[in-house]
């Protein structure tokens, strides 16, 4: 008796059982060998670390995300200098010319809607805040970014006494980032008064 697969395989295997003038039913009952258990891989555990490249020490990203009520968003990147963090990219959606204070902030959460769930300002160090390069200032303090006239500020900047990825109380790695609505004054304590949170983010290392 055939069966159905024996069927479906007759028309396939025809000129191959035609030539050899084989039957149908020993291919249907041939039953298909067991595959062979592949080797088993060793724990990674005891294998030299090239299995999977860790991400780049000393670097991370910043997506920034606009609060409730704003269009403010950018890009930022994050790399271990000497002296500090360096920070670049672009934040979009500013009003053209405009000036707003730039901080990182002491947790990476921008879950609240006016994102103040990222804290205060950075600050290991138990300072004020001020301006970095002549004041007593927050490490995560830097000075203003401005727009230019299609509302793009561009980021060029640096954390000075920050380490990134160290594990330092310093470390701002998973800490937040945040844009404000108005200018850093570099002297009201210990916001420089630079009002609501237009844009957060969270420094983190890519995946
Ligand atoms: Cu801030
Ligand atoms: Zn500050």
């Amino acid at each position: 008796m055939r069966s159905l697969s024996t069927t479906l395989l007759a028309s396939s295997l025809a000129l191959a059982l035609a030539a050899c003038g084989g039957q149908p039913d020993t291919v249907d009952d041939a039953a298909t060998p067991p595959v062979a258990p592949a080797a088993t891989t060793p724990s990674t555990d005891s294998m030299p670390a090239d299995a999977a490249p860790a991400p780049a020490a000393g670097s991370a990203v910043a997506v920034l995300t606009a609060t409730e009520g704003n269009a403010v968003t950018g890009e930022l990147r994050f790399a271990a200098v000497d002296g500090g963090v360096a920070i670049t990219g672009q934040v979009n959606g500013l009003s053209p010319g405009s000036e707003h204070g730039f901080h990182v902030h002491e947790h990476g959460d921008c879950s609240a809607p006016d994102a103040t769930s990222a804290g205060g300002h950075f600050n290991p160090a138990g300072t004020a805040h001020g301006r970095v390069g002549s004041d007593e200032h927050h490490v995560g303090d830097t000075d203003n970014i401005v727009a230019d006239d299609t509302g793009v500020a561009t980021v060029d900047t640096r954390l000075a006494g920050a380490t990134l990825g160290d594990g330092a109380p310093t470390d701002v790695l998973g800490r937040g980032v945040i844009v404000h609505a108005d200018a850093d004054d570099y002297a009201t304590q210990p916001t420089g008064n630079a009002g609501a949170r237009l844009a957060c983010g969270v420094i983190s290392q890519p995946q």
